[in-house]
C-alpha cells in the first residue's frame, strides 16, 4: 500500500539549523528507566525507532557534570570523556535508518539533589532543591565563576556530543528540570546582578550557552532549545505570554524550539485528563513569532491531527514521546498507509511510572519495548512458529489478546476462548469509565489485528471446561 497524500506534508524534508531531518516525525527526548545502567538496552530501543522511521531521534535528559546529578533516577551521564563510547552507542543506532540522532543536554540545577556526588548544588539563587525525592538540600547560588564554569561545561559537553556523532543538540530548559529555565523564571532567578531582574536579564545565561555552543560545534551541529510553554504558577513563574514574549525577543537564538509544557505530569498528561493535542492553545500563534522551525507535543497518534498541525502553521514538527513508545513504527505505518496498524497509545503512563521507580520502562500497548535488546524483541517482526501447530488462549484480556496475537502472528493456528459477551477482560470495563475510553484501543487494537489474521478462531460467551473444547483442523468449537 502506498500513503494518503493528505500525510505528504508529514514526509517534507526541513532543516535544523546546519542538519536536515528527512520527515517531520521528531521523537522528543524521553527517559526509559535504563539510562547509564542499561545503555545497550537503551541504543536499541531508539535504532528499532530509527527502523521504524522517525526523522529525529533524541535520547533522553543526560547529566553533563557530577556537580548536578539526580540520583536516585537514572537517566543518562556524560561527565568526562570516558562517557563517549556509551553515548556514541545510542547516536550510531539511532542514525542506522537515516535519522538525525539528537542529545538532551541537563544541568539540573535546583533540581539536582547530588545524592551520589554529594556535591552542593549550584543554582540561580540559593534556594531548597526540587525534587521528587523531597531532599532536604540547599542549593549555592552561582557566583560569576562559577557562572563562567558552567559554560565551560555546556561547550565541553557538546563538543563530546560531536564526537559521539550527534547531529543535535537539545539544551533542557523545560518541566522545571533545566537550569535554563530556573534563570528565565521569577521563581527560581531573584538574582540582582545581570543575570536577575528583567527578562533580557534572566535570558542572559541562555543567550550566552547558546552562543558558545554555537561557536564549538553549531557549523555540524544543529541547537534546539527545549522550554515549557508555561510553568503553570501564573505570574509567580515562566508564564505563556513572557514564553511568547522570551521567543518574540529571541527569535532564532537556538536553530529550532521544543516546545514542552508545565512540569512533566502537565505535559505528559494522562488520557484521563489530557486529550491529544491538548497543548495547542498553549502553542498556537508562536510560529508567527520566530524564523525557525517548532516542534510541540500532545499525544499525537492521529495523522490527520498531526497533518493539521502542520498544515495549520501551528507546528513544524511532530513531537511525540509516549506515541513513539506505543508504536516505534508508527511513522513508517503512515508512510505505508497502514494506518489501522497504528498501536497507539493509550495515555496510561505505565512508561513513566518504570522510569519514576528506578526500574525499566514497561509500555501497555508495546510489550517489546526495552526488551528489545536483552531479548531480541521486535514490535513488527515475531519468531516463527516452533513445532507445534496449534494454541489455545484461554480469556481475552489484554494479556490473552496480545498472546493471541502474537502466536497468529508467527503462525500458529489459535483458538481464543472468552467467556465474557465481549473481549478485552478488564479493559472492555475500564474503558467505559469517565475519561478512559482512550484504554479501549488496547482491545481495539489487539482486535482488529486478530481479524486481520486469518489463522484466529475467537470464542466468545463460552465458559470453557476441562472437556468443553475441541480442535478440529484449523477450526475450534466449544460448547
Ligand atoms: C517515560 C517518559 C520520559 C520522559 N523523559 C523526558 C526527558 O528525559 N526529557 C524531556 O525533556 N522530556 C521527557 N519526557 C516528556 C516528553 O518529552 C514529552 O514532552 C511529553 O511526554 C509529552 O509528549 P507525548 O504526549 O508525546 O508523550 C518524558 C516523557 C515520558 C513519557
Ligand atoms: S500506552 Fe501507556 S505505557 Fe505505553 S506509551 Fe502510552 S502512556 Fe506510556
Amino acid at each position: 500500500m502506498t500513503r494518503d497524500s493528505r500525510y505528504d506534508i508529514l514526509f517534507e524534508p526541513l532543516a535544523i539549523g546546519p542538519v536536515t531531518a528527512k520527515n517531520r516525525f521528531y521523537q522528543v527526548p524521553h527517559c526509559n528507566g535504563g539510562g547509564y545502567r542499561d545503555p545497550s538496552a537503551a541504543a536499541e530501543m531508539r535504532g528499532i525507532k530509527s527502523q521504524g522511521g522517525w526523522g529525529v531521534i533524541f535520547t533522553e535528559q543526560c547529566e553533563i557534570h557530577h556537580t548536578s546529578e539526580i540520583a536516585p533516577f537514572i537517566e543518562l551521564r556524560l561527565w568526562d570523556d570516558a562517557d563517549i563510547p556509551m553515548i556514541a552507542k545510542m547516536a550510531n543506532k539511532m542514525k542506522e535508518h537515516g535519522a538525525l540522532a539528537g542529545i538532551q543536554l541537563a544541568y539540573s540545577g535546583i533540581n539536582g539533589p547530588n545524592l551520589y556526588s554529594k556535591e552542593i548544588p549550584l543554582a540561580p539563587s540559593a534556594m531548597p532543591i526540587r525534587t521528587f525525592t523531597n531532599d532536604p538540600v540547599q542549593a549555592r547560588a552561582l557566583d560569576k565563576q562559577d557562572i563562567k564554569d558552567l559554560r565551560r561545561w555546556f561547550v565541553n559537553a557538546a563538543k563530546r556530543c560531536r564526537a559521539a556523532g550527534f547531529d543535535l543538540i537539545c539544551l533542557y530548559g523545560a518541566h522545571g528540570f533545566g537550569i535554563f529555565q530556573h534563570f528565565l523564571s521569577t521563581a527560581t532567578n531573584q538574582r540582582t546582578d545581570e543575570y536577575g531582574g528583567n527578562l533580557k536579564n534572566r535570558a542572559r545565561f541562555v543567550r550566552e550557552v547558546v552562543a558558545d555552543v554555537r561557536e564549538a560545534v553549531g557549523d555540524q551541529m544543529g541547537i534546539t532549545l527545549r522550554l515549557s510553554l508555561d510553568e503553570m504558577i501564573g505570574d509567580l513563574g515562566f508564564a505563556n505570554s513572557e514564553v511568547r514574549d522570551f521567543i518574540e525577543m529571541h527569535k532564532d537564538l537556538p536553530d529550532l524550539w521544543d516546545l514542552a509544557h508545565g512540569a512533566w505530569e502537565d505535559c505528559s498528561g494522562p488520557s484521563r485528563f489530557k486529550e491529544e493535542a491538548a497543548q495547542f492553545e498553549l502553542v498556537d500563534g508562536i510560529k508567527a513569532l520566530t524564523s525557525i522551525p517548532v516542534v510541540g507535543v500532545g499525544r499525537f497518534t492521529s495523522p490527520d491531527v498531526m497533518a493539521k498541525m502542520i498544515k495549520s502553521g501551528t507546528l513544524d514538527f511532530i513531537g511525540c514521546a509516549r506515541p513513539s513508545i506505543a508504536d516505534p513504527f508508527l511513522p513508517k505505518k503512515i508512510e505505508d498507509g497502514r494506518i489501522e496498524d497504528i498501536r497507539e497509545c493509550i495515555g496510561c503512563n505505565i512508561c513513566i511510572t518504570g522510569d519514576m521507580t528506578m526500574s525499566i520502562s514497561r509500555c501497555t500497548q508495546n510489550p517489546t519495548f526495552m526488551e528489545e535488546w536483552r531479548k531480541g524483541w521486535h514490535p513488527e517482526i515475531m519468531n516463527p512458529k516452533g513445532a507445534s501447530d496449534k494454541v489455545l488462549v484461554v480469556g481475552s484480556g489484554p494479556a490473552g489478546l496480545e498472546a493471541a496475537r502474537a502466536c497468529a502472528e508467527r503462525g500458529y493456528d489459535v483458538a481464543l476462548a472468552e467467556a465474557d459477551n465481549m473481549l478485552g477482560g478488564r479493559v472492555s470495563r475500564e474503558r467505559h469509565l469517565p475519561g478512559l475510553s482512550a484504554w479501549g484501543r488496547v482491545a481495539d487494537y489487539r482486535e482488529y489485528q486478530l481479524l486481520d489474521l486469518s489463522r484466529i478462531n475467537s470464542a466468545s460467551c463460552s465458559r470453557l471446561t476441562r472437556f468443553s473444547f475441541k480442535f478440529d483442523g484449523r477450526h475450534s468449537s466449544y460448547c
